[in-house]
């Protein structure tokens, strides 16, 4: 595959992981997933995650799944590039694979002693893409194995913490978030 049919694939793939974090902080607030409660004298998770945020996200990655699914024709004709369809179980694991891996992090961050928003590099811009190919390799191992070559891998691990970096900033400019990580 030549770089460029590799960074549009891995992009297109992981776009349904992409947009859940981004649907999560404008849906945010309500009730806390650990309902309040503190291990070791510390909160479970924190007040940033949400019931709210967590089923918004997901409910966001599945449709944007469906999207390119209906936009697949069109975009292999306008991309030049053989592009996957999204399996229903990708649909579901991408972005409930992002929004687990996205928890597991504020689980590790609060046992770490680190406050809700503080960051903790690498493990916030990878946390989610690790466990939505992890979920996405369980749940579906043959449509795994198709698009996720060790090239597309690359590219994502190489491409997903830019991307996330230049989201959040943005996201920090419209005082959408309140953090820019
Ligand atoms: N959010 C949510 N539910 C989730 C994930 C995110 O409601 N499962 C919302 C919250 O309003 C959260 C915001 O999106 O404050 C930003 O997400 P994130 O940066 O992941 O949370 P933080 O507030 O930074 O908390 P943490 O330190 O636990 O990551
Ligand atoms: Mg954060």
């Amino acid at each position: 595959m030549s770089l460029y049919a590799t960074v549009v694939t891995a992009m297109w793939v992981m776009l349904p992981a992409y947009v859940p974090n981004n649907a999560a902080v404008l849906a945010g607030g309500g009730a806390p997933i650990d309902g309040g409660r503190t291990w070791g004298g510390r909160r479970i998770l924190g007040d940033g995650k949400t019931y709210r945020g967590t089923v918004f996200g997901i409910l966001a990655g599945f449709a944007v799944a469906a999207a390119l699914d209906v936009l697949h024709p069109a975009a292999i004709s306008a991309l030049g590039v053989s592009l996957p369809w999204f399996p229903f179980e990708a649909m579901i694991a991408l972005p409930a694979g992002a929004m687990l891996g996205d928890i597991l992090a504020s689980f590790v961050k609060r046992r770490t002693g680190r406050e809700r928003g503080a960051s903790f590099p690498l493990l916030d811009q990878l946390d989610f893409v690790v466990v939505a190919l992890a979920l996405t390799a369980v749940l579906d191992p043959a449509w795994f194995g198709d698009n996720f070559t060790l090239d597309v891998l690359l590219a994502i691990l190489v491409l997903t913490p830019l991307l996330h970096l230049a989201t959040n900033g943005i996201a920090y400019q419209l005082g959408l978030k309140d953090e820019p990580w």
